[in-house]
């Protein structure tokens, strides 16, 4: 239904439960575009942190044990997948827990997991893509045509992520959760590396009482007017 330019890059950031996940996948396959998620990539190194013990206060380690998985890790639009033992395994949804996520936020504060993971996220946007994260309009794709900061009140975020854990059949109390992601919100927005924020040129919506339709209408909307996709 829309034809969209060679090498659209389209950034997304946001706060955790801001819903950019959610409404970059309803562009991804509005568009025909691959959609990227970057935290699941921070996700990733929390995780295999964790599983080897190693300490989420010692950046070095943690640089370490990341250069050694990295080359037997894949990330791609339909998650990541990791090697062992010469067996490749889907570990997308292993690491969308609780207790990566929160790995996650620690290591994404080390400047040296960040460069690292930087030249992989370029490489693979170059075709073009829906990136999302904290600082993709203004690190990873400063030259991405489009971009979105979304946000939503912390207690509507705590509530969807809350549901969706449900919804995953996990046994969570609302008032964790929200603890929980205001912790990860100082992390993210407080750190000195590359922290959460809008970028200049990011268009700014506020989806606390949107429905997802309506803000992807919306981003469709920008993007048309700004002839980066036509109607077929
Ligand atoms: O979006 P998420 O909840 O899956 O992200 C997990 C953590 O990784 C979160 O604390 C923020 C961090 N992150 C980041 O610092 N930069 C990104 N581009 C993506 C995620």
């Amino acid at each position: 239904m829309w034809q969209v330019i060679d090498g659209l890059k389209i950034a997304i950031d946001g706060p955790s439960g801001s819903g950019k996940g959610t409404i970059a996948a309803m562009l991804g396959q509005e568009l025909g575009l691959p959609v990227l998620d970057t935290g699941l990539l921070y996700r990733f190194v929390g995780w295999r942190a964790s599983e080897q013990d190693i300490d989420l206060n010692e950046e070095d380690a943690v640089l370490g044990m990341l250069k050694q998985s990295v080359a037997d890790m894949t990330w791609k639009a339909e998650g990541i997948f990791f090697k062992q033992a010469g067996d490749e395994k889907d570990c997308t949804s292993q690491i969308r827990d609780e207790n990566a996520a929160a790995s996650a936020s620690k290591v994404a504060a080390m400047p040296q997991v960040r460069t690292a993971l930087l030249d992989v996220q370029r490489h693979i946007a170059k075709l073009g893509c829906i990136m999302d994260g904290r600082d993709i309009g203004t690190v990873v794709l400063p030259d991405a045509q489009a971009k979105f900061f979304l946000t939503a009140s912390q207690r509507e975020r705590a509530r969807r992520r809350w549901s969706q854990l449900k919804a995953k059949g996990e046994d969570v109390d609302l008032a964790y959760v929200a603890a929980e992601l205001k912790a990860r919100d100082a992390r993210d927005t407080e750190r000195d590396c590359a922290p959460l924020e809008k970028a200049v040129d990011a268009i700014h919506i506020d989806s606390t009482t949107m429905q997802m339709d309506d803000v992807v209408e919306r981003i469709l909307n920008v993007l048309e007017r700004r002839k980066l996709i036509n109607t077929k």
